[in-house]
């Protein structure tokens, strides 16, 4: 399995807070049957890319090298979620960003700030430097929870979506884990990822989390998550196209 979301580097964001913790994450992540992680530490200053880079680059390298040390079969590449804020507007340079030098982009929100307006604005931006926005947690942000079909608007703009796993379990809540099951059988997901944060919860076993929703019995159509989390980010680290899923609308409003 590739996980394309977590924040296993140390010390640069709200992810793992130390070398050890890292290392910890990256370890349960391998027992659990991750063979790649994309890391993507929370970007939020879109004019420090040099900066930025340089931190992870460090971190990317450290983390290969304790692998390879320890015998761990773990490849970690580098990666970035973004935090669109207004600043993207002015269109920064997006491309020192990109997940595993790929074309895609992780892209997150305000969850309680951001518009339908905004996040086409921002796709808008994304796509005319010829990049493929892929927006985190679709399932986290209020303007999709109040309105499904702004999940299929988005769509329309040419985003892709990456659901967290949590969310599927419902660790993430039970509003989220309505609309995130909802995408995910109705075929709009196109990745999933842990965006593990520690190693507790919020962590790193994506085969754990898969049992609990197999053996929870949710309204999931089990078949559909592994593509997600083999074929397609197996494509995206390939530098090969990821095919726009259609799908039909999805109705729900939650409040
Ligand atoms: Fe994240």
């Amino acid at each position: 399995m590739i996980d394309i979301h977590a924040h296993i580097l140390p010390q640069i964001d709200d992810g793992a807070q130390s070398k050890t913790m890292a290392f910890e994450m990256c370890e349960m992540a391998a027992r659990s049957g991750v063979t790649d992680i994309i890391a993507t530490p929370h970007m939020m200053d879109l004019y420090a890319s040099d900066e930025f880079s340089e931190k992870v680059n460090v971190r990317v390298d450290f983390m290969n090298r304790l692998m390879e040390e320890k015998g761990i079969a773990l490849r970690i590449h580098k990666g970035a979620e973004v935090f669109a804020s207004g600043d993207i507007l002015f269109s920064p340079d997006l491309h020192p960003f990109t997940l595993a030098g790929s074309r895609y982009l992780l892209f997150e929100f305000d969850f309680g700030e951001a518009t339908l307006n905004f996040a086409k604005e921002v796709a808008g931006i994304i796509l005319s430097q010829d990049l493929i926005p892929v927006l985190a947690h679709p399932e986290r942000y209020r303007f999709t929870l109040s309105n499904y079909e702004n999940i299929n608007r988005l769509a329309d703009c040419g985003v892709l979506f990456q659901c967290n796993i949590g969310s599927l379990t419902g660790e993430l809540g039970k509003k989220e884990a309505v609309l995130a099951r909802e995408m995910l059988n109705a075929g709009a997901v196109s990745f999933l990822g842990s965006d593990a944060h520690r190693v507790k919860f919020r962590n790193t076993d994506i085969r754990g989390m898969l049992s609990s929703i197999k053996e929870g019995k949710k309204k999931v159509d089990y078949a559909k998550i592994e593509p997600l989390l083999t074929e397609n980010p197996a494509k995206l680290l390939r530098g090969e196209h990821v095919e726009n899923p259609s799908f039909a609308t999805l109705k729900k409003k939650l409040f």
